[in-house]
């Protein structure tokens, strides 16, 4: 699919800006003043760092997979920099958070917002995790082409061939089987070993008795003192 970018200087968020235009828009920003995160967080908007939102179809009950489209894209946009990605569509370079991705509705499609720190990491107290940037390596507006690009390829892939192709891409960035990690979902804190995602995108973690839980949402930390 071929994107048409429009560019803002200031906004409140570029979620809400794409949320005026058809599918196929690009908006980007120079800043925000009210960026949002996952999990109803505020995304610390450092000049110089890229925020981009991009209107993509709705793909119905499927949509939610699209969190796996952005995060793949975002990836294959930085492989020089060696990403990995952590369920369900955070990108960190060296076990550091360098993007992060936030999906919502809007009357025309679905909003991808992604949030790159190409400048320079968010510097705030509350950090979930470990952050990162690009280090001025490359531009915002790079980025961007980059992005622009591997989401347009991706999601013509899942209009002719559905999302498979998309999760065995998105697990080639993942932490293979085997590895420990920690989930905090709103009532609890899970802590298990990774066994797989399913074809819903959940994550499906093996607990101490032998069980697997499924995860549908939740933030998840590696447990490597990371
Ligand atoms: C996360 O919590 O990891 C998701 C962060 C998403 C941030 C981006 S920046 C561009 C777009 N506009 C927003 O308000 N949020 C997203």
């Amino acid at each position: 699919m071929i994107f048409k970018t429009l560019f803002f200087d200031t906004v409140a968020s570029t979620n809400d800006t794409a949320k005026e235009y058809p599918v196929g828009t690009i908006i980007i920003a120079t800043t925000q003043t009210a960026g949002r995160g996952r999990m109803g967080r505020s995304w610390h908007s450092v000049p110089g760092n890229l925020f981009m939102s991009a209107v993509v179809p709705d793909f119905g009950p499927q949509t939610p997979l699209l969190s796996f489209v952005a995060a793949v894209a975002v990836a294959k946009a930085l492989d020089t920099f060696h990403p990995t990605l952590k369920w369900p569509n955070d990108v960190l370079i060296g076990g550091a958070k360098v993007c992060g991705i936030l999906l919502e509705k809007s009357d025309n499609g679905v909003i991808v917002g992604i949030g790159l720190n190409v400048a320079a990491p968010p510097q705030a107290a509350d950090l979930l995790y470990p952050v990162t940037a690009l280090n001025g390596a490359l531009t915002a507006h790079e980025a961007a082409q980059r992005i622009e690009k591997e989401l347009g390829i991706l999601i013509d892939g899942v209009i002719r061939n559905g999302f498979a192709p998309v999760l065995a891409s998105w697990k080639k960035y993942a932490p293979g089987p085997g590895e420990k990690m920690t989930v905090r979902l709103p009532d609890k804190t899970i802590t298990g070993i990774f066994d797989s995602l399913d074809s819903a995108g959940r994550l499906c973690l093996r607990l101490s008795d032998g069980r697997i839980e499924k995860i549908a949402a939740g933030d998840v930390f590696f447990n490597k003192g990371k």
